[in-house]
């Protein structure tokens, strides 16, 4: 259970469709709330939570209007989590995802690169190399936890490639990963203090690391990418670690939480899994399936620069919206009355929104596709299948939505 600082007085003073309570995550029972939401109010006023009053957006189209109109609301005016920066308290790491226009458009432009089709096409060997091995070192009939062989394992090799990353220490970077994506960690100012000191003793390790890269020849890893840019090389101490962590969790978290699903899910719909392992040419749109099935990132927050109608809701001026995509990408109206189930051939899968959508859409998502699409198909040459032993343990937070355990055990098929 997550510790809070600002418990409700009584159990009368909770509100059943605040849906930022961790609980709902931890015991996975967010899918009652979510679908009263979308049916009775999908622009709903949250007046009483931890993290203060919001306004919950649960359906499609009012995200998808709220990220077309990024100088309405704001990524940089809150952050993008619901937990507010306390100023006195925090010390604001700046990262281009929580920027607006221009500043961002510049920052954005720097990595970008990092993900073209063409540097997809490159990185994709070894990708492959790297999922075969680790494949072919698991049990097969013996139990283990997919989610620390598999999941960590493949996100923080690909991330200590991205980066350049001495490779005995990468686990250092799950290490920062989960210190830094875990929101509820900011609720007391014990747990605030020891995060930042986490993320000082990463912006060290990479301060050494940006070091040694100075006055080099270019390289094709996103430390040398920011160094030879004119949007990033000027960064101060606290804008370079800001966007280290972003791309640290961005790369991280999620994707591992997809190939961890990947594994959960398959094994509740077993007529999909077997669908999908008589036709594997069926895997990108599972990968995609499975992404909008688990929605790694719960929401994503703006808050309002100025009073805004939405869904004949009246949003005043310094409002906080949370954009709930994990409920989004369970709308009716868009995914049709099955939109709970994963359904392997699924018509319209790539329309989810767990990527978000506009200026801000994930700037890693065909990287994230790319790794978890190749491990489905190595799964599928080696004729494996995941079963699922026990109960996964998820992560207890509405913001990164996941597993931390989760025991499985391989088999042929
Ligand atoms: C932005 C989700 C993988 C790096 C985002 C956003 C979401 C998201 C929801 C914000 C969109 C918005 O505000 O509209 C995901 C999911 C992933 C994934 C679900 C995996 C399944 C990755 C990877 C990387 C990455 C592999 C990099 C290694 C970023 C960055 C941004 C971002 C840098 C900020 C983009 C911007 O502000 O312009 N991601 N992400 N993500 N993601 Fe991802």
């Amino acid at each position: 259970m997550a510790t809070s600082v600002d418990a409700p007085a009584s159990p009368a003073a909770v509100d059943p469709l605040d849906v930022s309570r961790p609980e709902l995550y931890r015991d996975d029972c967010w899918q009652e709330p979510f679908a009263r939401l979308r049916a009775e109010a999908p622009v709903y006023r949250c007046e009483h939570s931890d993290f203060g009053p919001y306004w919950s957006v649960s359906t499609y189209r009012p995200i998808v209007e709220i990220e077309s109109l990024p100088d309405i609301y704001s990524s940089e005016a809150g952050g993008i989590v619901l937990a507010d920066v306390e100023p006195e308290a925090d010390v604001k790491l700046p990262m281009f995802i929580a920027m607006d226009r221009p500043k961002h458009t510049g920052q954005r432009r720097t990595v970008a690169p990092a993900f073209t089709p063409s540097e997809m096409a490159r990185m994709s060997a070894d990708i492959r190399r790297r999922t075969a091995e680790i494949l072919d070192e698991l049990p097969v009939g013996k139990g283990f936890d997919w989610v620390d062989r598999v999941s960590i394992e493949l996100t923080t090799q690909m991330l200590a490639i991205l980066f350049d990353f001495p490779w005995e220490d990468r686990r250092k970077l799950t290490f920062w990963s989960d210190w830094a994506g875990d929101i509820e960690l900011v609720k007391t100012p014990e747990l605030r203090q020891q995060r930042l000191e986490h993320m000082f003793e990463c912006g060290a390790y990479f301060q050494n690391l940006w070091n040694r890269k100075i006055g080099k020849e270019p390289t094709p890893d996103l430390i040398s990418m920011m160094i030879h840019s004119n949007a990033m090389s000027h960064m101060d101490q606290y804008e370079f670690l800001g966007n280290l962590i972003l791309l640290i969790v961005g790369g991280n978290d999620t994707t591992r939480n997809s190939m961890s699903a990947y594994a959960w899910g398959l094994n509740q719909y077993p007529d999909e899994r077997a669908k999908l392992e008589a036709n594997p040419d069926l895997i990108p749109n599972a990968v995609s399936e499975i992404i909008r099935w688990q929605t790694p990132l719960a929401h994503m927050r703006r808050t309002a620069t100025q009073d805004a109608e939405l869904m004949g809701q009246h949003i005043r001026e310094g409002d906080k919206l949370a954009l709930w995509y994990i409920s989004a990408n369970r709308d009716e109206s868009v995914f049709g009355p099955d939109a709970d189930r994963i359904v392997v051939d699924r018509p319209n899968a790539r329309r989810h929104l767990s990527f978000g959508h506009g200026i801000h859409r994930c700037v890693g998502a065909r990287l994230a596709e790319l790794q978890v699409g190749i491990l489905l198909e190595e799964m599928a040459k080696r004729r494996l299948r995941v079963n699922v032993t026990g109960e996964p343990t998820r992560v207890a937070a509405c913001f990164v939505h996941g597993y931390r355990s989760l025991p499985a055990e391989l088999s042929r098929y």
